[in-house]
């Protein structure tokens, strides 16, 4: 069941980032993959295959190199700005700071869901030097720091569900646990 949602989330991501810029290339790909299945008059079976491959290509432009620590430090904080800007905007909703919007809670939180993937390959080995608040513990500890992700991907999915929902209170409910999940990290791999 849980394998089924985060399937789902997948594509849904895909929907996002095909929304922001990569649309040619992407059905690009789609279309070559679907033409070799044709090819090999393979059916709908391979739809599973189709995605998979996406995945692939999405977690190579993911991973991809930056050509210095600086750059690497640059993108992570960006992101987390942005992320943090969605966010704040969802918890002034919950907190009844500003009136409750369901098509702007899953507008921000739509944003959320694709920039929330983005700062953590930008972790890379020697960006713990700089202009950057991480703490060395990121690297020292490499397996406590992904657990910090995990968490707070786990939560981002449920303020996925929340938002959909359209319900204030599932919006208080899932802003606080996704807060909860920033602070961990922060408390545990941020300088103060
Ligand atoms: C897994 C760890 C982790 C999680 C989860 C996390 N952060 Fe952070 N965040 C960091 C680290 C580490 C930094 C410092 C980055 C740096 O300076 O290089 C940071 C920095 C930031 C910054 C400052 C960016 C800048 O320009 O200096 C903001 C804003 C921020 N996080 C917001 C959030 C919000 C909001 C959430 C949750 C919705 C969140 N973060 C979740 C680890 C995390």
């Amino acid at each position: 069941m849980a394998e089924v949602v985060k399937k789902k989330e997948i594509e849904i991501t895909y929907h996002g980032v095909l929304k922001n810029g990569h649309r040619s290339y992407f059905e690009l790909s789609i279309l070559k993959v679907v033409h070799l299945f044709k090819g090999k008059n393979m059916k709908l079976k391979g739809f599973g295959y189709i995605f998979t491959c996406l995945t692939l290509t999405v977690s190579f432009s993911a991973s991809a190199q930056f050509a210095k620590p600086e750059d690497a430090i640059k993108y992570r904080k960006a992101a987390l700005t942005v992320l943090g800007t969605h966010f704040s905007r969802l918890g002034a909703m919950a907190q009844g700071k500003t009136p409750f919007d369901a098509k702007q809670v899953i507008e921000n939180e739509a944003v959320i869901e694709v920039v929330s993937k983005l700062p953590w390959s930008a972790f890379v080995e020697g960006s713990d030097k700089g202009e950057t608040k991480a703490k060395p513990e990121i690297w020292k500890d490499a397996a406590k720091f992904k657990e910090a992700q995990d968490r707070f991907m786990t939560e981002s999915l449920k303020l996925s569900a929340a938002a959909k929902s359209g319900k204030l209170e599932d919006l208080k409910t899932a802003t606080a646990a996704v807060g909860g999940a920033c602070k961990n990290c922060h408390d545990n791999f941020r300088e103060k």
